[in-house]
């Protein structure tokens, strides 16, 4: 019932054929690698793997889940993960690949874990310019979810060994591509029903997207989209009412089971807080689906990814008023 395995030893892969060969081989086998884009390192999973997926939330010790930016080879790859507007397709050929993230409305079946979008109805898209970061996306053969390669709470590395000093041990390899260029996070702009929306200042500079979008751009000051749009409750709540570590299902009730209490659902029949992590936005859309009224759900630890898993179940509990 561990969940962030602590692997015995983080590999430092280099930066040639051998490297990347073995970055992407760890990749497609479910496992986490950091690597270098022209911004700052990324801590990459396979983005259609929920259990790779909930691995980078493990590692970096993050106590909630917030969508993450999906990286792609090129534009080519992004009619199958998000609906594109014109104006998107601009942006993509005037900065791609380079430092902006494009948040787009995410496209009905789209092979990506809902843990990526935090249950979201939109995706974050980017493509890194760095050559590596290309040639691993190449390789990996799929798009690649990845976070700054930090702990949570601390500054995002620009080196492999910034990398190592706050996670070795803790994921599977780094593939060392030397300082990264940029080293500022990309910048974020949503286009959406509501038009475009700055929600990160980052390594484009806004004046540059301004000029090719004819248009000024204030940067989205509300926090909850800024820092952690999967937090707006309205998101990602079922419909149902949840009550929370509950031991059985009382009349009426549908169970979302959790380890040894079994239910219609479960978010791991094991008590595996990583593929429970995983499973769960699912199993909010399954209760959904099925028409749940009221939600029986299981305890589960309040420890590692369990902390997570908690902060948004009690928010999609909170968002119904009971
Ligand atoms: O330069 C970068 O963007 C780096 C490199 C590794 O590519 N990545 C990075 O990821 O900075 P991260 O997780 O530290 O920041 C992702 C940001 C978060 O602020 C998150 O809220 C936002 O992207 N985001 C992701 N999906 C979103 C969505 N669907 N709607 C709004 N914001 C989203
Ligand atoms: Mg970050």
């Amino acid at each position: 019932m561990t969940d962030a395995p602590a692997t015995p030893a983080t590999r430092h892969l280099p930066p040639d054929g051998r490297g990347l060969a073995e970055a992407a081989a760890i990749l497609r086998e479910g496992g986490l690698v950091a690597f270098p884009t022209e911004t700052v390192y990324g801590l990459g999973a396979d983005a259609g793997n929920g259990r790779a997926v909930a691995g980078i939330y493990a590692a970096k010790g993050r106590p909630s889940f917030n969508p993450l930016i999906v990286h792609l080879p090129g534009a080519e790859e992004v009619d199958r993960l998000a609906e594109v507007p014109e104006r998107a397709r601009d942006l993509m050929a005037a900065f791609w690949p380079g430092p902006l993230t494009l948040v787009l409305p995410l496209r009905e079946g789209a092979p990506l874990s809902p843990l990526v979008t935090a249950g979201l109805p939109s995706v974050a898209l980017r493509a890194p310019a760095h050559p590596l970061a290309r040639a691993l996306l190449e390789a990996a053969g799929r798009p690649l979810a990845a976070p700054s390669a930090n702990p949570s709470g601390r500054v995002s590395p620009t080196t492999a060994g910034h990398v190592l000093a706050g996670l070795a041990g803790r994921i599977d390899a780094v593939l060392d591509g030397g300082a990264c260029a940029v080293g500022l996070e990309s910048t974020i702009l949503a286009l959406g029903p509501g038009g475009p929306r700055l929600l990160r200042a980052g390594g484009l500079p806004v004046e540059t997207l301004e000029a090719a979008l004819g248009e000024r751009l204030a940067l989205d000051t509300d926090p909850a989209r800024i820092v952690a749009p999967g937090q707006m409750a309205s998101h990602y709540a079922p419909r149902g009412r949840l009550r929370l570590n509950a031991r059985a299902a009382e009349p009426g009730e549908v169970m979302l089971g959790f380890g040894e209490v079994a239910g219609e659902l479960t978010l791991s029949a094991s008590g595996d807080l990583q593929e429970a992590a995983a499973s769960l936005f699912a199993a909010l859309h399954s209760l959904d689906a099925m028409g749940a009224e009221r939600i029986a759900v299981a305890p589960v630890p309040e420890r590692g990814l369990g902390r997570a898993i908690n902060d948004r179940l009690r928010r999609a509990a909170a968002s119904r008023g009971s």
